[in-house]
């Protein structure tokens, strides 16, 4: 996706550890206008899948998230990070591994918001070793339902979780995909 690249390149810093900071319009300061941009080209990439939900997980899946669930026209659900008192209801729960953080997390969801027997399409801001990608598409299976495609803003295409993801055999579209952040310099997969 052109705009994001562009947004990329000109606020993008490609720190040490392969890690892409973009809080400027991502993870921290949100830009509404590339939020929405993003959620409707990933209404258009799986609106043929015949979405019913969007899944993503908290906190920087939400805003892109929303803008995809209100250009598909169904709800978007949100997985806690930390199980929040009021979640005294049936939850689905899976364990998530963070390479970048080294230490494990829940992501937690109520069961009632995800019913069995829908297409769920998972979104999240960034792909890197794709835990938390695959632990969102275990919550929908374990709920009955059907990945329809897993969506990402940003993918590094240089760390394991693109192709875990395809080797799962799910649908995975990344709105710009990284090929390397050597050197201080961003580089994009050519198309
Ligand atoms: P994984 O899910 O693909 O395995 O990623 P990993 O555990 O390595 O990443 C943990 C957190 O760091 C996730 O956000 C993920 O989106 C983010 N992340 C991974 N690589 C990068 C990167 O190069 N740049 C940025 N900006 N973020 C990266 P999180 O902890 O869930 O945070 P948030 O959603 O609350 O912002
Ligand atoms: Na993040
Ligand atoms: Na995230």
């Amino acid at each position: 996706m052109e705009l994001l690249e562009r947004k990329i390149q000109e606020e993008g810093i490609a720190l040490p550890g392969n890690v892409l900071k973009v809080d400027s319009f991502l993870n921290h300061q949100i830009d509404p206008e590339l939020s929405l941009a993003m959620g409707r080209e990933f209404a258009r990439l799986f609106r043929d899948a015949g979405i019913d939900r969007v899944l993503t997980v908290e906190a920087s899946g939400i805003a892109i998230g929303v803008m995809a669930a209100m250009e598909l026209g169904v709800p978007l659900v949100f997985a806690r990070k930390k199980k929040s008192v009021l979640m005294h209801e049936p939850v689905y729960a899976h364990e998530v591994y963070s390479f970048t953080k080294k230490e494990t997390s829940e992501i937690i969801v109520l069961q009632k918001y995800l019913p069995a027997g829908e297409n769920v399409l998972v979104i999240d801001d960034f792909l890197a070793n794709g835990e938390a990608a695959l632990g969102l598409a275990s919550i929908v299976e374990e709920a009955g339902s059907k990945v329809a495609g897993i969506g990402i803003a940003i993918e590094k295409a240089f760390q394991r979780g693109h192709q875990r993801i395809i080797d799962k055999g799910y649908h995975l579209e990344a709105l710009a995909s990284i090929a390397s952040l050597d050197d201080g310099k961003i580089t994009f997969v050519e198309k």
